[in-house]
């Protein structure tokens, strides 16, 4: 496994779930030549032949060597599994948080459901060292393959990316700009409100200025301590 290495180009994404958002991020990721470990939860011989199949030259891995091996990190698992990460092992490491709420495939979860906070924050709180970022949750898994286009393309597609660690959204709007889209940088972590399910940003494909005119539209709806 390679050192963890702080760098704004990282060079090996982490990926948590190997489901359909976790194998087309890897297949994505692999396209855009990073090196790309997988992992579930359990046995990595378990998903040997799904990320074979799915993502042909990612590795299938512990989670622990997924998190360990990666220079940056996404949680693409069910977002009520979120307690079941390792605060430690994720601690000081980039961690792109790609989880919705999503009560009609999740089931209702009325503790989320009833705090005031986004998704992230919940997570984040979980996750106290995670420099934790908000980012592919708005784009279906199967647009990470339809969607993405070389730079500077007319229209091209943006996501947004919201996290309260500067640097981490750094390397975070570099991936994004890897895997083919704009990124559109939405400030803090709270931020990350204006991505979720129900919202403008979340049920529509935009490039940079539409994001950045929703995003600028929720903020004026957040506290002043968000904007
Ligand atoms: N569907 C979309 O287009 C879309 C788009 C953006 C974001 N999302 C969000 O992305 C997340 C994943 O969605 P999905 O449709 O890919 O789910 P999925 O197909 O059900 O896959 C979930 C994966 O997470 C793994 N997992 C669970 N707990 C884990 C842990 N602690 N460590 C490592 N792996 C773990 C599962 O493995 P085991 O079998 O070992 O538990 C499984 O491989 C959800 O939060 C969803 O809301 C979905």
């Amino acid at each position: 496994m390679s050192a963890p290495v702080e760098s704004t180009s990282p060079t090996t994404v982490g990926v948590l779930g190997a489901g359909r958002v976790g194998t087309a991020v890897a297949r994505q990721a692999l396209r855009a030549g990073y090196r790309v470990l997988v992992a579930a939860s359990g046995d990595p011989a378990d998903i040997a032949l799904i990320v074979e199949v799915m993502a042909p030259g990612a590795l299938a891995v512990t989670a622990a060597d997924a998190v360990r091996g990666a220079d940056v990190i996404i949680l693409s698992i069910p977002l009520r599994k979120f307690d079941t990460l390792d605060p430690d092992a994720l601690a000081g490491r980039v961690v792109v948080d790609a989880m919705n709420y999503w009560a009609e495939t999740d089931g209702a979860m009325p503790a989320l459901h009833d705090d005031a906070r986004s998704t992230s924050e919940i997570v984040q709180a979980f996750l106290p060292g995670a420099r934790l970022v908000k980012t592919l949750n708005h784009i279906g898994y199967h647009e990470l393959e339809t969607d993405h286009s070389p730079a500077g393309t007319p229209g091209r597609r943006a996501l947004a990316v919201a996290g309260d660690d500067a640097d981490a959204r750094a390397v975070v709007l570099d991936l994004i700009e890897r895997l083919g889209f704009d990124g559109v940088d939405a400030g803090p972590l709270a931020a990350g409100a204006a991505l979720e399910p129900g919202t403008a940003i979340f049920n529509g494909r935009h490039d940079r200025t539409g994001i950045e005119a929703l995003l600028a539209r929720a903020a004026e709806q957040l506290s002043p301590a968000v904007r």
